[in-house]
């Protein structure tokens, strides 16, 4: 099929690629032009395992293209995704304002049917919105359908979640929208569910929000073993247990962070808002994500004592493993809160410390994690990259001033951390 892709950012350039990988012909279009001339030299952007081969393999194969222009993809295309950014605004809106510039110049271009379909995550009632503007601005008589695709992959696992979805979620309003793209997505083989365009915008706000949901929950329930000395482990291996609940999502630690789940769940809080419904169990949500920082940085605070001429050392900074992406990272906020009591900070993290330069000002990146031992009072674990889960900790040790670790991610077993004589402070692992 013929697919046209607009915005490559994780989930325009992962689906694009992935269509193109399963035999059909994509253009991707940004209007960052030194993006989109690097893409054509096989140069991706991001951090994303296996991104890069599948970018060059399909661009060779000739299945797969790179243009600024959104005349060329509307002209080329049977199916055009919108996967362009939507952002937060102040007041936790999504803001709306490139989608709503893509659907006009795709009207501007339209000549004959094509489906439009949303990518990017977006606030109930969108699609009614982008189908007005399109009618608006396209010539008379010209026949389009707008569609919710919303996307689930995860970043650092994006390929893998694309291509092997727990589901497949299609919103539409006319059976020639819903058998194309059900054709498109035929080859992957997984459950494909069919529903009304708002039905589909919300399982996608509902599901983030949700997964959000578990995460505080979990965090909350943390706090409560800590102040006991039970093992929120043990407690969440208890109640993943029970199939009705899960294991996944219930790592208690620093919260989440990242380009998703923050912005989509104030969305939701001010989308149901907006429709005249407090959704308060969200802002609790936020609010023990939130808190969840704070009692970190109370733990460096309370187990450094003396917080003059200390040296600290982060170990990761993207906001989960397998990325180099620093949206929402609680690294940020940690070195923020660091560099204000004027303690020394030094970091490491595999893959993001390109990214975090610009971010991170007066801060030594160090080469691996045992240039960033070398003298450090304590060690923060922000990221659970696995290469962290194989430290020689024995040499980590003699290369410290003093010997703590905390650890935001649960990443060490803490009978082994002791043996070795590190003071050692986890995540809801008792005191
Ligand atoms: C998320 C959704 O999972 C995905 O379906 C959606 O398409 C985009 O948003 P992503 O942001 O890439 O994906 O990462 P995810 O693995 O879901 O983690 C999100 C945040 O939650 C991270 O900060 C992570 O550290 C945190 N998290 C996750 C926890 O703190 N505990 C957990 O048990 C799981």
């Amino acid at each position: 099929m013929r697919i046209g892709v607009i915005g490559t950012g994780y989930v325009g350039l992962v689906t694009g690629t992935c269509f193109a990988n399963l035999g059909n012909y994509v253009i991707c279009a940004d209007n960052n032009k030194k993006k989109i001339d690097a893409l054509l030299k096989g140069k991706v952007p991001i951090y994303e395992p296996g991104l890069d081969e599948l970018v060059v393999h399909n661009t060779k194969q000739k299945r797969l293209t790179f243009t600024t222009s959104i005349k060329k993809v509307v002209e080329k295309s049977d199916i055009i995704f919108i996967a362009v950014g939507t952002p937060s605004k102040k007041n936790g809106d999504a803001d709306l304002s490139f989608v709503g510039a893509v659907a006009k110049q795709i009207a501007k271009y339209l000549t004959k049917y094509r489906i439009i379909v949303e990518k990017s995550t977006v606030p109930v009632k969108t699609g009614e919105w982008v189908k007005s503007t399109i009618e608006r601005f396209a010539r008379k008589n010209v026949k389009f359908d707008v569609a919710s695709n919303p996307e689930f992959l995860r970043e650092g696992t994006a390929i893998k979640d694309f291509l092997n979805p727990d589901r497949i979620v299609i919103g539409v309003s006319s059976k020639r929208a819903e058998n194309m793209l059900k054709k498109l997505y035929a080859p992957l083989k997984s459950p494909i569910l069919v529903t009304d365009v708002k039905s589909a915008e919300i399982i996608k706000h509902a599901s983030n929000s949700f997964l959000a949901t578990k995460i505080s929950f979990i965090n909350a329930v943390s706090n409560i073993c800590e102040k006991v000395g039970a093992d929120i482990l043990k407690v969440a291996e208890g109640m993943g247990m029970d199939k009705r609940i899960g294991r996944q999502f219930l790592s208690a630690g620093l919260g989440f962070g990242g380009s998703c789940f923050p912005k989509d769940v104030d969305a939701f809080i001010s989308i149901s808002k907006k429709l005249g419904y407090d959704f308060d169990l969200l802002e609790e949500v936020r609010r023990v994500n939130a808190r969840q920082i704070e009692l970190f940085v109370s733990k460096i605070k309370s187990n450094l004592i003396n917080l003059k001429d200390k040296t600290v050392g982060l170990l990761g900074l993207a906001f989960k493993p397998e990325t180099d992406d620093m949206r929402e990272a609680p690294s940020l906020k940690v070195i923020d809160w660091l560099k204000k009591q004027k303690i020394k900070v030094k970091v490491f993290d595999p893959k993001a410390m390109p990214k975090s330069k610009d971010l991170l000002k007066g801060v030594k990146f160090c080469k691996d994690t045992y240039e960033l031992a070398k003298g450090c009072d304590c060690l923060l674990v922000i990221t659970e990259w696995n290469e962290f889960k194989q430290l020689d900790l024995v040499r980590i040790k003699r290369l410290m001033k003093r010997n703590l670790i905390i650890d935001g991610r649960n990443i060490f077993d803490s009978v082994n951390l002791k043996n070795i004589g590190f003071k050692y402070i986890s995540t809801g692992r008792g005191r």
